[in-house]
């Protein structure tokens, strides 16, 4: 039973922790026979959190300078949980050490950073995973298993979308996804890399789009110590920082394999806590999802007779063995943490049977194409076609 060794980059934010425990945790469910983990180190730039991460994971080191990680020859694996901005050099740095590197989304700030980092991954033979978690949930197996067997025919048309409303309030904090230094691409490499993951994972690759970015709010207050979701009461004498990458955007694309796409996605939107869907329709079928019912896919065929033609609700089940680890009975509810547990039992799985598994730093390029193609069709207000091969 083989263990990898784990440094977790970014450990006192809300990735670091999901992360930690994913990795703590997937062997009750998975077992132990495709290996196991062991986080021995935890990097977090803020000092506050020294003593709470060193009881949180026994034994691990507790440091504040990724740098000196990544060269540890007691580290195998490099978990990059750090803010946008960070991923590309650390990820650089660490597959220049021969580490396997498991990075946060998006991968990089650009799709040519992503190229060089698929590229050196290649060239080290090592494995690479993008955090691109929500299509683990098995109910996107379920879809793809669909669209894989061809029930819904040729696909011709992708629907998404993803909103919240972490900054529908034009009060709410700044915090570093706003800057766009940190986060250069902002809600689109935030949250739209989201949605492009799933058309990735389900219609295929995007050769083409026109987009339109906007901010909605153009500066915010600046709230010492902030975090994600916080609404601190205002004191008036806040300084107010400018938002310098975008709080919302509309697309329309073009994929590969001739389907149009719709997609829209903001972090503005007012009342929707999260809001995520998807539509694929097909010459024979189509299928729906949205979050609100996330063990849950609608199949909608042709091939029903007339006029009992429908879409019919699928519960995910423990048909899927994702699934099947974690629950034996359909629909009792597979959240957001046991899709990242999914992921941390998948990463260490491709480390120890040395097979790549969806979404490598190839799949992160491609996200990373949308992106950038998202940014300078907005600037130049036109379409811009994205290499597909
Ligand atoms: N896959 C998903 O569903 C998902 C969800 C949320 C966030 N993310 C991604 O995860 C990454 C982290 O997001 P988060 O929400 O956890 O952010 P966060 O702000 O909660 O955590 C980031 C942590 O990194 C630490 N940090 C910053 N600079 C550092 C440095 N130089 N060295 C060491 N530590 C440093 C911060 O102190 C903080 O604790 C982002 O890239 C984000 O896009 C992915």
């Amino acid at each position: 039973m083989p263990e990898i060794r784990v440094a977790i980059l970014g450990a006192s934010g809300w990735m670091g922790k999901v992360h930690a425990m994913a990795f703590q945790t997937f062997p009750h469910f998975f077992g132990t026979s495709d290996g196991t983990a062991r986080v021995v180190a935890l990097v977090e730039a803020n000092p506050r959190h020294a003593n709470e991460l060193a009881s949180r994971v026994p034994g691990a080191k507790v440091l504040q300078d990724w740098k000196s990680v990544v060269n540890d020859p007691d580290v195998d694996l490099i978990d990059i949980c750090l803010p946008d901005s960070l991923h590309y050099e650390v990820a650089k740095a660490a597959l220049l050490a021969g580490k396997h590197v498991y990075c946060e989304k998006p991968l990089a700030n650009t799709a040519v950073e992503a190229r060089e980092l698929a590229d050196l991954a290649r060239a080290k033979g090592v494995i690479t995973r993008v955090g691109h978690a929500f299509p683990r949930n098995p109910v996107h197996d379920l879809a793809r298993e669909i669209i894989t067997a061809g029930e819904i025919g040729e696909i011709k048309m992708f629907r998404g979308c993803q909103h919240i409303d972490m900054y529908g309030d034009p009060n709410a904090p700044f915090i570093w996804r706003a800057d766009g230094k940190l986060a250069p691409t902002g809600i689109v490499g935030d949250t739209g890399s989201h949605i492009f993951s799933f058309m990735s994972f389900l219609v295929g690759k995007v050769s083409a789009l026109v987009a339109e970015n906007f901010i909605t709010t153009p500066r915010r207050p600046v709230v010492e110590g902030s975090a994600l979701g916080a609404q601190p009461a205002l004191t008036g004498n806040e300084i107010w920082a400018d938002v310098t990458n975008p709080d919302a955007t509309n697309l329309i694309c073009r994929f590969e394999n001739g389907a149009r796409g719709i997609v829209d996605f903001s972090r503005v939107a007012t009342g929707r806590k999260f809001m995520q869907t998807y539509e694929v329709y097909g010459t024979k079928g189509s299928i729906a999802y949205t979050y609100d019912e996330i063990n849950r896919l609608r199949f909608y065929s042709s091939a029903d007779p007339s006029g009992r033609a429908g879409f019919r609700e699928i519960d995910v089940g423990p048909e899927n063995a994702n699934y099947r680890a974690f629950l034996p009975l359909p629909n009792f509810g597979l959240g957001y943490n046991e899709t990242k547990i999914i992921e941390a039992a998948e990463v260490i799985r491709s480390i120890v049977h040395k097979t790549p598994m969806w979404p490598t730093f190839d799949t992160g390029h491609h996200i990373c194409q949308i992106v950038d193609a998202c940014m300078e069709s907005s600037r130049q207000q036109r379409w811009v076609d994205i290499p597909t091969v």
